[in-house]
């Protein structure tokens, strides 16, 4: 096959460049009658006028030792300061108040992959032994104490939540890195946030596999020395306590198995460590512009409150709702809608280890008949891929959901209808909820009783909320044109900084807009939120992707920054590059351009090589769909490699204008190569959407 295939050739007139505006979906009136909020008096409660007190009502959601004094301090801005005065701990909002109602009700079912095993539900009491048993080996065992950082990479057990609660207990601010994740990547995370300890699990399922995962830990510690901060211990649970499911060896003195320590610390009590409400619960790292990761800090008061609200409000939970978030605890979305939000409220969150598809595509909604789940939560990504290989496999179980959630990525109008339609059998609600890892919980979602859906959008900003979309000069921009998206004002989720780096956290968020470095008003720090968007005269944003080079796979961050320097620890690349191609399934996926240095040829070994560089510093979600080696990369004159001209090679779009690079000559080549190449492959694309269109020719320019 040649390059010169039409189907190959996307053209600019062949692309969408009309968005059309999809018609209304209305909840139904079950739905409405049993919903946390029905009254629209809920609109004026959190107008602007009634800023920033209106959060008090989400404060007072939640259990305080003292009351706060101050609602929101501004007087470091923008390190917002909110419930000021106030004292809480988190653990005991999660569990111990609910013992005197709920001390019997499942707090957590949690759901094995393996589906000859029975879920487990584990009792509010339970709960809070398991819990109050953890936090006193932490602090006795370990030596933990308030402030102090711990480490953790788990995957979906209910022991994850488990250690977060007992870090919490104790004023530990723990920071959990994604299971996926490399151990290299953890190492990074380790040596940033300054962690003495690693909590990790031997193994875990995954697709049908027993995953060795303590390996990860032995390479996550010899990263972390490396960055020069040394863990003195390795607290690894045991997937089947007893039988260690790990090729590694136990590091004598350094790593000990949970189950074997635990025993001492039964039936302990550790008194819930009364934190300020300013008082850092958690850091969560995620990808930006430049290599390093930020660890997004997030609050005790503000945060907690924040989450119980809009899990009431926007999740719609009840306590006595079964509710279950596919996503993972190792994102922000797990933290906030599947530990902290939902057990803030009481209910019953479930925590299911394995894939969605397999053993097949009707595993989810097996367990959603089995388990009566009746609110479900989850990305597009997760959606697009049941709806393709099990369409019809819903309507086979016989399970009522009354609301659904989508999160991370925008989802496609048919999608969006699929999943109403056949997941929600059109009777439950869609909230398609915008938000991100620094804003702690939603932004965007319609207020599923009193607003109706729009497929494709976000909906209007959620409740406390008062975006704008601002050009690049600060101009507010009209209905129906796009532009960055900011919120004007402070809430009580955002985050108090990036953990370490408090010039970053101004630079990224708060200094393009800001209107005065010395001001103390909170007006004149309109949060930049790194995205485009769109805002409809009926007030629904709909968002267009990030505006700066961050590649989002399945609803997860990746930096070009990070995914290039992974490519140059191969010691033949000369030069990389990353750049995203649209993908049916995962929204994005990563495509690396690389050169190599003198005296080496391409290979598919070569390649290899850098998708393996990649797995190892990243993690497998970062893998790319291809690495293409080229004798040169399309460059400015001052050395830029050009990332938006081999964008839209990869994509098959139109690379535009190429004359004032330095080496125009070069693009034709890789052209052919490339696309040669994908049309054998069969990986030639759809028709891209002009918001598609748009993102890739503004790639790299950041
Ligand atoms: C980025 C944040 C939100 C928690 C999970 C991801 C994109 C997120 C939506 C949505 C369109 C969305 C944005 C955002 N995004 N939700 N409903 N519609 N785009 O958190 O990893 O911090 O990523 O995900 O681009 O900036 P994250």
């Amino acid at each position: 096959m040649t390059t010169e295939s039409p189907e190959a050739q996307v053209s600019e007139a062949q692309i969408a460049v009309h968005w059309r505006e999809e018609e209304y979906v209305h909840p139904t009136e079950a739905f409405i009658a049993q919903a946390n909020a029905a009254d629209p008096a809920i609109f004026e409660r959190f107008s602007e006028a009634n800023f920033p007190d209106c959060f008090t009502e989400y404060a007072d959601l939640l259990s305080w030792d003292e009351k706060w004094h101050t609602v929101l301090d501004t007087s470091n801005a923008p390190f917002w300061k909110w419930f000021v005065g106030g004292r809480l701990n988190a653990s005991y909002n999660c569990v111990d108040r609910h013992l005197a109602t709920s001390a019997n009700k499942a707090a957590l079912i949690w759901v094995p992959e393996p589906e000859s095993v029975d879920p487990v539900a584990i009792t509010y009491r339970d709960l809070y032994h398991r819990v109050n048993e953890f936090a006193a080996l932490l602090r006795d065992f370990c030596g933990l104490k308030a402030g102090d950082r711990v480490t953790l990479h788990m995957p979906m057990v209910p022991e994850l939540p488990v250690a977060m609660l007992a870090c919490a207990r104790l004023g530990v601010i723990h920071s959990q890195v994604f299971g996926g994740f490399s151990g290299n990547a953890c190492g990074t995370r380790i040596a940033d946030s300054g962690s003495r300890i690693l909590i990790t699990i031997d193994g875990y399922y995954r697709s049908g596999d027993l995953i060795d995962h303590k390996v990860k830990a032995d390479e996550a510690l010899e990263e972390a020395r490396k960055q020069g901060q040394e863990a003195d211990k390795v607290l690894v649970f045991r997937r089947h306590p007893g039988q260690y499911a790990s090729a590694t060896p136990m590091t004598e003195g350094r790593d000990f198995f949970v189950d074997e320590i635990i025993g001492k610390y039964r039936g302990a009590i550790v008194a819930p460590e009364s934190m300020p409400a300013e008082a850092p619960l958690f850091l969560m790292y995620t990808s930006g512009t430049t290599g390093r990761p930020k660890g997004a800090q997030h609050s005790t008061g503000g945060y907690l409150a924040y989450v119980a609200g809009t899990s009431k409000y926007y999740q719609d939970i009840h306590p006595d709702d079964t509710y279950w978030c596919m996503a993972d605890i190792g994102w922000i979305t797990g933290h906030s809608y599947i530990v902290y939000g939902p057990l803030a409220l009481g209910t019953t969150t479930v925590i299911f280890e394995g894939t969605p598809t397999y053993p097949d595509a009707g595993r989810p909604w097996r367990i959603a008949e089995r388990l009566g789940v009746n609110i479900f939560h989850t990305s597009p990504t997760s959606i697009r891929m049941l709806r393709k290989v099990g369409p019809d496999e819903p309507a086979k179980y016989n399970y009522h959901f009354k609301h659904m959630t989508t999160v991370g990525e925008p989802i496609e109008p048919e999608v969006w209808r699929w999943y109403h339609e056949y997941v929600g059998k059109g009777e439950a609600v869609i909230v398609d909820t915008w938000w991100q890892t620094e804003t702690g919980g939603f932004l965007g979602s319609s207020l599923p009783a009193l607003k109706p859906m729009k497929p494709g959008s976000c909906g209007p900003a959620v409740i406390g909320i008062y975006p704008a979309i601002y050009d690049e000069n600060g101009g507010q921009v009209p209905d129906g044109k796009a532009g960055n998206i900011c919120i004007r004002n402070p809430w009580p989720g955002i985050m108090e900084t990036v953990w370490g780096q408090p010039e970053r956290f101004i630079d990224v968020y708060y200094r393009k807009y800001n209107k005065n470095p010395d001001s103390k008003d909170w007006h004149d720090w309109p949060y930049f939120a790194g995205d485009g968007a769109v805002r409809a005269p009926d007030g629904y944003y709909r968002i267009l992707g990030r505006v700066d080079d961050v590649i989002n796979v399945a609803g997860h961050r990746l930096g070009t920054k990070e995914l290039e320097s992974a490519a140059l620890t191969v010691p033949e690349i000369a030069e990389a590059a990353a750049v995203p191609v649209i993908d049916d399934i995962r929204g994005r996926a990563v495509e690396m351009y690389v050169s190599l240095k003198p005296g080496y040829v391409a290979s598919d070994e070569m390649a290899g090589k850098v998708t393996h560089a990649i797995e190892v510093e990243i993690g497998k979600i970062a893998r790319p769909k291809n690495v293409w080696i080229v004798p040169d990369m399309p460059k400015t004159r001052s050395g830029k490699i050009m990332r938006r001209v081999i964008a839209a090679v990869s994509n098959f779009t139109d690379v535009g204008d190429v004359t004032t690079l330095a080496n125009p000559e070069v693009v034709e080549g890789i052209r052919h190569h490339v696309q040669s190449v994908k049309v054998s492959k069969g990986e030639t694309p759809r028709k891209l959407t002009e918001a598609e269109y748009e993102e890739l020719k503004k790639f790299g320019e950041a």
